[in-house]
């Protein structure tokens, strides 16, 4: 069963959805987002998990590790999630937790990535799906596919394509192992 973090649009969610995998559980860290009314069309148990309403990130992510276990989640993937993971949240999914990033990582880390590519210069950047670790966009690549910046007009809209097409081809072998 996959557990899915999400903290905004959500239609990185809606492609693993689109693709018939056994999505459980959706968790955001912000209320009333789009991702968490895709959970809910497609019938699947969601639920916000707000900073502000624990009194730290561990205890936030404790909360949110326990509530993923409860419905059999044993692969997390971070779809668009803005938070980082703290150890006690890693720790309960080793090599089991996935993030989709906008660009060829180590290259433009952090949540600017397109914006950082175009003014950067760069003639190709892509997307990767890489293991979560404590750091930003740092843990092991599993997978990369570039794509060239120009036309720059439909960069985002490119690199949304790829990431709705490969996230789920990923996520599909790791569901297999
Ligand atoms: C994606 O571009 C993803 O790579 C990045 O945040 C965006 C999330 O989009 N981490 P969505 O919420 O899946 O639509």
């Amino acid at each position: 069963m996959i557990g899915v973090l999400v903290s905004g649009e959500g239609s990185n969610l809606q492609a693993l959805l689109d693709a018939g995998l056994p999505v459980s559980a959706v968790a955001s860290n912000r209320p009333g987002v789009p991702a968490l009314e895709r959970a809910e069309t497609a019938g699947v148990p969601s639920e916000a998990f707000l900073l502000g309403e624990f009194a730290d990130r561990v205890q936030r992510d404790t909360t949110m590790a326990n509530w993923l276990q409860e419905r059999g989640v044993r692969l997390v993937v971070c779809a668009g999630y803005m938070h980082l993971l703290t150890p006690p949240f890693l720790d309960r999914f080793p090599k089991r937790i996935v993030n989709v990033h906008p660009s060829l990582l180590p290259e433009f880390p952090g949540v600017r990535a397109i914006d950082e590519a175009l003014a950067a210069g760069v003639v190709t950047t892509g997307v990767t799906v890489h293991l979560v670790d404590d750091g930003l966009d740092t843990g092991t690549v599993i997978r990369q596919e570039p794509v060239p910046v120009a036309p720059a007009e439909t960069l985002v809209e490119r690199i949304h394509a790829v990431e709705h097409r490969l996230l789920p081809e990923v996520v599909k072998e790791l569901c297999v192992r």
